[in-house]
């Protein structure tokens, strides 16, 4: 395998088309923003150089990866010849929907289809294709070069000769897979979420403070970051919108998102996007301070 397309070039499709690219691959990251895909190169470049000067990579291979990206606004110009194409396109079912159906026409017949939804069925995005046994989630975690870990789900229909590609492929590009299947929230999400959503639940109930939670489980777990700072790294409306996959999936009410975290997304303080979630992000992110609504 050679030839990648990844379709979005946001947060994770740039990580994505960054590392693919850095061992090697010929990407073609695709849009429907053109906007969108020179802020991936300009990221991507960015984070090359990072990697430059901290001594972890070369000029030549900075320069290498970056010849190694090529940018599309045409789906069809830009799967042309993927023999594997990974959907990092919006959190959205139907957008994902739209993309495969188009895929079922447009890829080649032995293109593998994978998708790096967090949180949507894959056996339900296989189901819109004419070929469920190719289609699989890879699902990348972000920094995508620099986390290890690619949370790989088999949908019902995958095939077990495109689950031991997908498994080789992430290997060969110095990740570690993990295969799981597909259930709702998969493994990642499905033990990150509640955890999260507890920490909510615990500052909701006045048992302790944002800092204090926070501090719990950095300094008694080892957690590189407290729940409710991690929350809002990853945005209040993304662990809303995970949390309510996993209670309609389950139709387990201990999955029910806590009261307080739907208030701070209807109210728009959905963490650093927004620059306010528990924390207040106005002084940067290395001086976040409580937000002063959750200060005893
Ligand atoms: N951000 C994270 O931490 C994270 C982690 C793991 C998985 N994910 C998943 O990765 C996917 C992408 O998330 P993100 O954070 O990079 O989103 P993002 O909003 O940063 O980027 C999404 C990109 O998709 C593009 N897009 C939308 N519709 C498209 C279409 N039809 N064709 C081509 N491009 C299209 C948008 O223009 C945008 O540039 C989502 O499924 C998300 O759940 C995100």
């Amino acid at each position: 395998m050679k030839n990648i397309s990844v379709i979005g070039s946001g947060t994770m499709g740039n990580g994505i088309a960054h590392t693919f690219a850095q061992n090697g691959y010929a990407v073609a990251l695709i849009d429907i923003n053109p906007d969108a895909l020179q802020r991936a190169l300009a990221t991507i470049s960015k984070n090359l150089d990072r990697m430059v000067s901290k001594g972890s990579i070369s000029e030549e291979t900075k320069t290498a990866t970056l010849n190694n990206i090529s940018i599309h606004t045409s789906l069809t110009e830009g799967i042309k010849n993927a023999e594997l194409i990974i959907e990092a396109a919006t959190e959205n079912p139907t957008i994902k929907k739209n993309i495969f159906k188009e895929l079922a026409e447009l890829a080649a017949p032995n293109a593998i289809l994978a998708t790096n939804t967090s949180s949507i069925s894959i056996t339900e995005i296989a189901a819109v294709t004419n070929r469920p046994e190719k289609v699989i989630g890879m699902h990348f975690m972000n920094p995508v070069p620099i986390m290890k870990l690619v949370e790989v789900i088999k949908g019902y229909q995958t095939s077990q000769d495109v689950c031991d590609v997908i498994m080789e492929t992430s290997k060969k590009i110095g990740k570690t897979p993990t295969l799981v299947n597909d259930y709702p929230g998969f493994i990642a999400n499905r033990i990150l979420m509640p955890m999260i959503n507890e920490a909510i639940y615990s500052l909701f109930e006045g048992i302790a403070g944002v800092e204090e939670i926070d501090t719990v489980m950095k300094l008694g777990m080892s957690h590189p970051m407290g729940p409710l700072q991690l929350a809002d790294f990853i945005g209040l409306d993304v662990c809303l919108a995970i949390l309510n996959v996993l209670h309609d999936g389950f139709g387990n009410p201990k999955y029910a998102p806590c009261p307080l975290l739907v208030k701070m997304v209807t109210a728009g303080d959905l963490g650093v996007k927004s620059g306010k979630g528990f924390y207040d992000y106005a002084a940067g992110l290395k001086d976040a301070k409580v937000a002063a609504n959750f200060q005893k």
